[in-house]
């Protein structure tokens, strides 16, 4: 077996050490620490457990019985009750059943509404599947509900994405009663929630799900890409009901590219099943944690908006500066970071703002370095 060393590097691997830090990435930081054991010992057990051509010599439309138990165990974290399994789907990542919601909850020519800051992908998915984007406006705790009122009346929205907990890009977290308020503008105008909480295994105590205010209209998506590891491609989809999550996930709608690997789905089955799962995720968290010290301490004095418990910083760049200059100067000065541009979907301009990730440096090191190139490009 050959083994790699740090510089047997993969030039497309994100977090490779040279060059700019790359910071315009909002993945988990890496705990290999506590990740490898974790992972090694559920991959085990799967192969100890099961004969691999069995496990893997078959189609698997919504998951394993046992991977859906543990798909609706995992989402129970958040949703407070443990869902019935036949609502739940297991697929091979949130893009995957974003398209697959989008294209059986909107028609083509039919509009979605967004946050009006919201996560790049959903313009590349609706762009391909013939869908209008509604953006709604925003404050400190994401959409405006007068806002998204009137858009239900203008525009007639069939479907709503919305991102209630660390939202990406503003790192902005409803409280419950704006979810109440959302959910009820959704129940009076019939329209359904694709609710995207998938930072929010990070923060220690998070407002329940917008889902939980409106179950009958929500398809409540919880993918471990941003708590666990952006590579194991696995992510939970709850349903409204079990005869809906056989509707949109079968065969019969011609594709079957949301079906998760069924190695991969049996090794985060584990992860749930051992508590795997919560020991990688408190060890992220606490990185995570240990991560914003050094940043806090760069941004002294530079107004800013993130928890301990993103993945990432919004930061608005000094006046009479655009983001683009901004994000070039930072990375003349070694950050390779992001600007509002790419999540910005309003009819206005995107605000001068910047976003980067504290979890995507390779380590604190690196971190620190691209922090200081981000504050030279600040003052400079
Ligand atoms: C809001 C949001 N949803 C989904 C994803 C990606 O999830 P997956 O890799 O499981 O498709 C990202 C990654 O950046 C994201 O920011």
């Amino acid at each position: 077996m050959t083994t790699l060393t740090a510089s047997d590097h993969n030039p497309d691997d994100l977090r490779r050490r040279e060059g700019p830090v790359f910071m315009s990435g909002n993945l988990p930081p890496d705990v290999p620490e506590v990740f490898d054991a974790r992972y090694g010992a559920a991959l085990d057990a799967v192969l100890t457990r099961r004969s691999p051509s069995r496990l893997i010599g078959a189609h698997q439309y919504r998951g394993s019985d046992r991977d859906r138990a543990a798909g609706a165990a995992f989402t129970a974290r958040r949703l407070g009750t443990t869902p019935a399994p036949e609502r739940v789907v297991v697929a091979n990542g949130t893009q995957s059943i974003l398209t697959q919601l989008l294209s059986g909850l909107v028609p083509r020519g039919g509009v979605l509404a967004v946050e009006e800051l919201t996560y790049p992908t959903i313009r590349t998915f609706v762009s391909m599947l013939g869908i209008d984007l509604a953006p709604l406006a925003m404050d400190g705790e994401g959409i405006d509900p007068d806002a998204f009122e009137h858009i239900c009346r203008t525009r007639r929205p069939a479907a709503l994405y919305t991102m209630p907990t660390l939202q990406n890009p503003t790192t902005g977290t409803m409280g419950d009663d704006r979810r109440r308020a959302i959910a009820d503008v959704c129940r009076r105008h019939g329209v359904s929630v694709i609710e995207d909480d998938i930072y929010s295994l990070l923060p220690a105590a998070a407002p329940p799900p917008l889902s939980v205010y409106l179950p009958e209209l929500s398809w409540y998506v919880l993918g471990t890409a941003k708590s666990i590891a952006p590579g194991l491609k696995v992510a939970y989809v709850v349903t409204p009901d079990a005869e809906s999550a056989k509707a949109r996930f079968w065969p019969g709608v011609r594709s079957t590219y949301w079906m998760v690997a069924p190695i991969n789905a049996a090794v985060a089955t584990g992860l749930v099943e051992d508590d795997g799962a919560t020991a990688i995720i408190d060890a992220v968290r606490a990185e995570t944690h240990a991560r914003h010290e050094l940043v806090t301490a760069a941004l002294d004095g530079i107004g800013h908006r993130t928890t301990p418990e993103s993945l990432h910083v919004w930061l608005p760049v000094p006046p009479g500066r655009t983001a683009a200059d901004f994000a070039a100067a930072a990375l003349a000065a070694g950050a390779s970071i992001g600007t509002s541009a790419t999540f910005y979907v309003g009819d206005d301009t995107a605000p001068e703002t910047v976003r980067f990730g504290v979890g995507a440096p390779p380590d604190r090191g690196a971190l620190q370095r691209g922090l200081t190139a981000i504050r030279h490009a600040y003052h400079h």
